[in-house]
């Protein structure tokens, strides 16, 4: 059986190298499943995806589409024609794609019409809000899956309401968690740490890349200058995404306490967030990352795909009205944020319950 594994953006890199690890470490049992690797292009520099592929150990490539930049419609078209190509050149049995980025989506439309099946690892989340580019990716992804592998009891029921059968739901748990465990003992401290002589859970990390905050001046503005303000003076590191950038030139905000740094490779980045006191942010997968490692972490969303890391982790839900974020720093330094656990299945054996299946499908 041939399965084509496709990543296309920075959070996708994460969730496959644990996946190609255990294929190969089963290479024995697995010498009847074959994957060639797709990088997409989505994402093409350094910081968002090479340094990534070095750190994880990803193989290289079998092949790069190298769609780079572009609007919703022309990534997801540049990547369908070149994906195309490759499959009436040497059609795969499996296409596996993973969360919700424009490549997971226009990866499994191109083979679904070639009539390969399809597996989506992440499958079922839904944040409910179809304003978001990534809600589409989902819906549109999940109509055409064969198998669902999923993260949580959630995303079952999610995919049952919407009619899906319970033999094409797997229940594995999440990949992402996988590599942050098996990394857990490589972290690096990075640069910025000795510049700004940051101390264990003495500083606040953030991240923004939502165009629903970022791609309007003022909003970013709003939330940064409250941020900063009831931050109680502590350092504030913000790896800036490019998306984010642009803006923040414009707006040109700058504070004592508030340290741009350029995006960081994952074994420094969460090196910061493991030793912080608290993460706002508004990324989905680091919502995951801090219940693990049961970091406070403030979402900046009115909505989330993944609600058990609120309602067993470490997470809290603020909205995108920057008057929340007083209130929740309030709590935190006051040393009320709640505990947290850890969700069922995320315990670093989830990659392996994958390639179980696979090999069952042999
Ligand atoms: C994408 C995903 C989002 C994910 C995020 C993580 C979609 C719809 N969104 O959003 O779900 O959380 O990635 O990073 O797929 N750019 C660079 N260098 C790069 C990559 C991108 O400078 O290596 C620039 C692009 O030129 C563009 C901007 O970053 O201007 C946004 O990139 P894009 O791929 O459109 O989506 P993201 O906002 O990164």
């Amino acid at each position: 059986m041939l399965i084509d594994i496709i990543a296309g953006a920075r959070p996708n890199f994460i969730k496959i190298a644990p996946i190609i690890k255990e294929i190969k470490k089963r290479s024995s049992e697995t010498s009847n499943l074959k994957y060639r690797l797709i990088h997409t292009g989505q994402h093409y520099d350094r910081n968002m995806s090479g340094s990534f592929f070095e750190q994880l150990n990803i193989p290289a490539p079998d092949f790069n589409l190298e769609v780079g930049s572009g609007s919703q419609a022309s990534q997801t078209a540049g990547i369908m024609i070149r994906y195309e190509k490759i499959l009436f050149d040497s059609p795969s049995d499996l296409c596996l794609v993973v969360g919700d980025v424009t490549s997971t989506m226009a990866c499994a439309i191109t083979a679904k019409k070639l009539n390969i099946r399809v597996a989506h690892v992440e499958g079922g989340i839904r944040s409910g809000d179809r304003s978001m580019p990534e809600e589409i990716n989902r819906l549109v992804t999940d109509s055409i899956t064969d198998y669902f592998f999923t993260t949580s009891d959630v995303a079952n029921k999610n995919l049952q309401k919407e009619g899906i059968s319970k033999d094409q739901i797997f229940f594995v748990g999440n990949t992402m968690i996988d590599t942050l465990l098996d990394n857990s003992d490589k972290l690096i401290k990075p640069q910025v740490w000795l510049e700004q002589k940051l101390k264990n859970q003495q500083y606040l990390v953030m991240t923004l890349h939502r165009p629903s905050n970022v791609d309007e001046e003022e909003q970013l503005k709003r939330l940064i200058n409250e941020i900063v303000t009831s931050s109680d003076g502590l350092p504030i590191i913000f790896p800036v995404h490019p998306r984010t950038r642009k803006n923040l030139e414009k707006i040109g905000i700058e504070y004592n306490t508030l340290h741009y740094v350029d995006p960081l490779s994952y074994l420094e980045f969460n090196y910061l967030v493991k030793h912080s006191k608290a993460v706002i942010t508004d990324s989905g997968g680091i919502t995951e990352e801090t219940t693990v490692m049961g970091i406070p972490c403030m979402t900046l969303r009115n909505s989330t795909e993944r609600p058990e890391t609120c309602y067993i982790g470490t997470n809290e839900l603020l909205g995108t009205d920057p008057k929340s974020i007083a209130p929740a720093m309030e709590k935190l330094f006051s040393g009320n944020w709640k505990k947290g656990g850890i969700p069922e299945k995320w315990d670093g054996k989830t990659s392996k319950r994958i390639v179980n299946y696979l090999i069952g499908w042999m």
